[in-house]
């Protein structure tokens, strides 16, 4: 089989860029290892940049996001008992982030396919890039039994952090920077009311807590957590008594709770590889970096990656010219590097570290009067938040 971009994974990466391909008439496989269920069945975040509710707007997935989506235009800090509003819209000319789930976002993209008729293949195994130093790429796997090989120009590595991609990159071509954080996060998602209207990020000594919501009947929360912790040992009421905690008085009280649907806990990390390209093959999303969940980058970086990588293939097929591509791995990381420094300053701002000691408590407690105090801190915050420019 022969396609021009051989495209690993059918995450929102891999979906976005494939439909994107698709309009603009280059073909294009997704390749993918688990079932499409299996894809679905994975609950992630929930932010989208309005760069990112454009692009799939672009792609033509969009409608349903912007029937069901929540666009919010601020969210709370709590510490010390306080609530304190950052007015995203207020400080960024208007700017909004749509509250929508990312399996929202995935089951919109593959709708999407599905209706325009591209090919994706689930369940492949062993799927291998060979010869993408040279110009005659090519990716074999298998599926249904048998060993297959898909001929292509271009493959782009949108196979996430434990993809295959990124591995099949020579040792010495390829280089890492990476923080592992001392602690993870329990999430829980129970079908009530959300506690409030926006998000709420909470600073407290027990830890960090996160007020979210895929819809107005559906909330999603979660409490910072030791590494060693096992869900087994979070049975709801005990979630729900600790969340509390870590919430100011009235909004504690505020909190409708409920049973469960989905329960986990998650570690933290901040990861980058780089360059992003290697010849014809091309790193995108989660392959390429890892962000910290506080500043609900994951999803936003990937968008942001497939807009310079589209951009580029476009380029390259409908103008004969590479430059798109050749700008593609700086690109791309020069924004990347900007959301990891936003995600860490979150994260450190935000948690409770084991090491962090007094002087390092009085420095968070700073950095939060700070931004309560000034509305260049806040507009800073702000203008990461709903996304820097492309
Ligand atoms: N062969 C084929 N497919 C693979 C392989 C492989 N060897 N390894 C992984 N995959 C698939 C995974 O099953 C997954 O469906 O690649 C897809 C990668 O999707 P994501 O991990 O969702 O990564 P990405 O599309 O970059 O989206 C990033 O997803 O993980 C969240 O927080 C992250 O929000 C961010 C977003
Ligand atoms: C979520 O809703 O899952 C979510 C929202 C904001 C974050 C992280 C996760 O910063």
């Amino acid at each position: 089989m022969r396609t021009q971009v051989a495209i690993i994974g059918s995450g929102p990466a891999g979906l976005l860029l494939g439909q994107l391909l698709t309009d603009a008439g280059i073909d294009n496989v997704i390749v993918e290892r688990v079932s499409q269920a299996y894809v679905l069945g994975r609950i992630r975040a929930g932010v989208l940049e309005d760069g990112t509710a454009a692009m799939l707007d672009e792609a033509g997935a969009g409608a349903r996001m912007r029937r069901e989506g929540l666009p919010h235009a601020g969210f709370d800090l709590a510490f010390d008992g306080r609530r304190h509003r950052v007015d995203l819209a207020g400080l960024t000319g208007g700017r909004h982030v749509m509250v929508y789930g990312q399996t929202e976002v995935t089951r919109d993209l593959m709708e999407r396919r599905a209706a325009s008729g591209a090919l994706s293949v689930y369940e492949a195994a062993n799927v291998t890039p060979h010869d993408f130093d040279g110009a005659r790429p090519c990716l074999t796997y298998e599926h249904d039994g048998a060993t297959r090989r898909l001929d292509c120009d271009f493959i782009a590595g949108c196979d996430g952090y434990h993809g295959v991609a990124r591995r099949s990159v020579p040792a010495g071509a390829i280089e890492t920077f990476e923080r592992v954080y001392p602690f993870g996060w329990l999430g829980i998602v129970a079908d009530v009311p959300p506690v409030g209207d926006e998000l709420i990020y909470a600073n407290h000594p027990r830890g960090f807590a996160l007020c979210s919501m895929r819809s107005l009947t559906r909330s999603r929360y979660y409490v910072q957590c030791s590494l060693d912790e096992s869900t087994d040992a979070w049975p709801d009421d005990r979630f729900w008594d600790e969340i509390r905690r870590r919430l100011p008085a009235a909004t504690a009280e505020a909190m409708t709770t409920g049973p469960s649907v989905e329960k986990s806990i998650a570690p933290l990390r901040s990861f980058v590889a780089e360059p992003l390209r290697f010849g014809r093959l091309l790193l995108a999303g989660d392959a390429a970096h890892i962000v910290p969940p506080t500043g609900a980058k994951g999803l936003n970086l990937a968008a942001s990656d497939i807009r310079y990588l589209f951009d580029g293939l476009r380029e390259h097929y409908h103008e004969r010219s590479d430059a798109g591509l050749d700008a593609y791995s700086g690109k791309a990381l020069a924004r990347v590097w900007k959301a990891e420094r936003f995600s860490w300053w979150m994260t450190n701002t935000l948690h409770r570290f084991p090491d962090q000691g007094g002087f390092g408590q009085k420095i968070q407690h700073a950095e939060l009067d700070y931004l309560v105090g000034s509305r260049a801190a806040r507009t800073a915050m702000a203008e990461n938040y709903v996304g820097l420019p492309y």
